[in-house]
């Protein structure tokens, strides 16, 4: 049941939302008389693996499951339902879930009304749910990225039917807008803009399993972000593949940079900030609208991947080394605080030690603030895992601890030009460290831990840096 909105994209008709939660409402009236019987509420354990996005469905999930009257639970054991969120985007992630669903086939034995689900990334992938359905019998509900709203349903029929349930939709869903959500965090928000990606670099699965690049209408985010601000979030962050093309598909004037001047009026929030930028999209137009809008914080995640131009145009990128370092040229002349982070992978096939050698001067010369590191992971059905010039494991990790080693220094520097500078803090909550007791952020998204108390947590304070290390602050309340 769909849609067509005349404004481009594609959105789940009100009455199929109405379905679901309607289903919300059975299950909730399931659990309600379970709870008069047993004499306790039902309980959820979600895990998520992944990306920010992928956090923000598990908290629609939570949104669904908390309106069905469940409770969360930390552990597996304690649960009536288990859900894994998944991912696919490396391989090391993908076996995570697989060792995890193979500790749950006891506890489904001993307790066979446990309700075990997967979705996620790596559901959208045909052979994974084959694997599933072959040697994962235990498992109950497999459900993919583009039908999350109908887990009310699917979650009734594995209820009612006592059989396994799988829904994994094919090509992109369409917008499912309304639906529940329970967010973790009551201070710093995500907001999904967009979905999907047309990139196709070619390392990368995302495109195969999130579907083309849809994004959400400016109305219901600008009315999502609003209720955020009236209900006391400070911070939020908008989230897509490819932040940058936002609107592209809209078929009218909107665009990124129209989003966040838009957003920037919303009362309440204080601060901005959005992932992920491809450097190919990064427009002058946002560049400016960053510089002028007060709340967009002075930090940008800009993935380069890799630093020799001729591994970026194997990789689909679309743009040189050069052209990168120009535009952080071009970011720095308009913001010239702004901290920056990226996205590097180690070991694509074909790197050479010349190849390697032209990341390393990319870091030195641009100087970002941190960057995430990965060993290229074979991913299947991507053009880079058919080359034959596979990087031996031994070589990407020599390379992956080369480039720590690089940038751990930069990182240093860049924070010990902080020391005695009064920053603006977001207080977060109580620090894991035990010397100072509370922690927070910086606009540039830099940890800072420091002496407070509990009355300060959602406030922005002034801090002024006191101590530094690779990836945190320390400091005093000023
Ligand atoms: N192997 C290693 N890293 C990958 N990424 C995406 N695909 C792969 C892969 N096959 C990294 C990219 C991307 C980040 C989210 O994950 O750096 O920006
Ligand atoms: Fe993957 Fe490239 Fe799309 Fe990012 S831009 S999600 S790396 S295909």
């Amino acid at each position: 049941m769909e849609n067509s909105k005349d404004r481009g994209n594609i959105q789940v008709a009100p009455e199929e939302i109405a379905l679901q939660y309607k289903y919300m409402n059975d299950i909730k009236e399931i659990n309600a008389s379970d709870e008069t019987n047993y004499g306790r509420k039902k309980k959820v354990f979600l895990q998520s693996f992944g990306c920010q996005m992928n956090e923000n469905d598990s908290e629609r999930l939570l949104g669904m499951l908390s309106e069905m009257g469940y409770i969360e639970a930390n552990k597996a054991e304690d649960s009536d339902v288990v859900i894994f969120n998944t991912c696919c985007v490396r391989e090391n992630a993908e076996e995570k879930v697989y060792g995890h669903l193979g500790a749950l086939k006891k506890q489904k034995t001993d307790n066979p009304d446990k309700i075990i689900a997967v979705c996620g990334c790596m559901m959208q992938q045909g052979e994974v749910v084959d694997h599933i359905r072959k040697k994962y019998r235990h498992v109950d509900i497999v459900f993919g990225t583009h039908n999350l709203h109908k887990f009310p349903e699917l979650l009734y029929r594995t209820i009612n039917t006592k059989s396994t349930v799988i829904d994994v939709m094919e090509s992109a869903g369409s917008i499912a807008e309304g639906m529940p959500i329970e967010r973790k965090d009551a201070i710093k928000a995500w907001v999904t803009v967009m979905y999907g990606c047309n990139n196709f670099c070619s390392y990368c699965i995302v495109p195969y399993v999130r579907g083309r690049e849809r994004s959400r209408n400016i109305d219901d985010i600008v009315n999502e972000i609003t209720v955020l601000g009236q209900q006391n979030y400070k911070e939020i962050t908008l989230l897509g593949q490819n932040v940058n093309s936002y609107g592209k598909d809209l078929g009218n004037e909107i665009s990124f940079a129209k989003l966040i001047r838009e957003i920037n009026h919303i009362e309440g929030i204080e601060r901005i900030r959005f992932m992920t930028s491809h450097p190919k999209d990064l427009s002058e137009e946002l560049i400016l609208a960053m510089r002028d809008c007060d709340k967009v914080c002075e930090h940008l995640h800009l993935p380069i991947q890799a630093g020799s131009t001729r591994i970026l145009n194997d990789m689909n990128r679309k743009y040189s080394k050069e052209n990168y370092i120009e535009l952080v040229s071009k970011i720095r002349e308009e913001i010239p605080d702004i901290a920056l982070t990226t996205d590097i992978i180690v070991g694509y096939p074909g790197e050479t030690e010349e190849d390697f050698e032209h990341t390393l001067d990319v870091l030195k010369k641009v100087r970002f603030d941190f960057a995430y590191t990965f060993l290229y992971s074979k991913r299947t059905g991507t053009p880079a895992a058919k080359s034959s010039e596979q990087v031996s494991d031994e070589v990407k990790k020599q390379r992956f601890e080369k480039l720590l080693e690089v940038q751990n220094k930069i990182s240093k520097e860049i924070n010990d030009k902080l020391l005695g500078k009064v920053e603006e803090v977001l207080v977060e909550g109580l620090s894991k460290n035990s010397i100072w007791n509370y922690t927070g952020r910086t606009r540039a998204n830099k940890i800072v831990n420091f002496k407070g108390s509990k009355e300060l947590v959602g406030r922005l304070i002034n801090v002024k840096i006191t101590g530094t290390q690779t990836w945190s602050l320390e400091g005093e309340i000023y």
